[in-house]
């Protein structure tokens, strides 16, 4: 969406908000033998506090509030028995829904002991996301953040995983542009004053492939690496970009 209105604004700084405070506090809850399923009621009930509802489970009867995924797990993964363990790197994934408008993020988490390689991966995804950021200006091409994407996460020696993209958002989960992790030839999409983007470059360690689940909805690495994302919802403005969910 394009925001137009401080109304607008206001109503998705309150989503934001709720999507922050659930992210926040499965993260802080995350502990080793606890199950997926656990931590997807922990975020349940701060939505719910919020009076806010999961965009996935209710447009696109995802089975759960918030998407985890764990280790070669990039996207997608469903809340249920699954135990976190210790060395686990845990992407908690929720995007929002209150009063009609949305909003989208994601953190990673690595449950102790941390390996290197966990450690190496989340660091590159936290500066391709910082990186990806600092690309958006108003007028700029949104070709702008997949280069610096590219640029960010080839000097941290990791891979992106190219099949999957940031958004725009705001009123649906999913809207135009797309916003690619990489430089994309020929596209000329522009990043207007007031949109809506969820910036969300997925890395890998070793690989640019995924795979699609049995179960339907969870996207793994093509080669069983690891995964890393984070993820923002902002607003491109002429004053610098505004995090809804930081
Ligand atoms: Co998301
Ligand atoms: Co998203």
């Amino acid at each position: 969406m394009t925001v137009r209105r401080q109304q607008e604004l206001a109503a998705l700084r309150r989503v934001g908000r709720a999507v922050r405070a659930a992210i926040d506090r499965m993260a802080e809850s995350l502990s080793p033998g606890m199950t997926t399923g656990e931590l997807d009621k922990i975020g349940a009930d701060v939505l719910a506090e919020f009076g806010a509802r999961s965009a996935p489970n209710v447009f696109y009867d995802f089975p759960g509030i918030a998407t985890i995924s764990v280790n070669e797990e990039a996207v997608h993964g469903i809340p249920g028995a699954r135990v976190i363990r210790p060395g686990d790197v845990v992407k908690i994934d929720v995007t929002a829904e209150l009063d009609g408008y949305l909003a989208d993020a994601c953190t990673t988490v690595c449950v102790p002991p941390v390996s290197k390689r966990a450690a190496a991966l989340v660091h590159a995804a936290q500066s391709a996301l910082d990186a990806a950021i600092g690309a958006v200006k108003v007028g700029a091409p949104v070709n702008h953040i997949g280069r610096a994407v590219e640029e960010d996460v080839s000097r941290h020696g990791v891979r992106i995983l190219r099949s999957l993209s940031g958004h725009g958002t705001g009123r649906r989960i999913h809207e135009e542009p797309t916003v690619h992790n990489y430089f994309v030839p020929g596209n000329k999409a522009v990043l207007r004053e007031g949109l809506v983007l969820a910036i969300e470059p997925i890395l890998a360690e070793s690989t640019a492939d995924v795979v699609t689940g049995s179960d339907g909805w969870t996207i793994s690495t093509a080669d069983g690496s690891l995964s890393a994302q984070f993820e923002h919802t902002v607003v491109v403005t002429r004053r610098g970009p505004i995090l809804l969910t930081a």
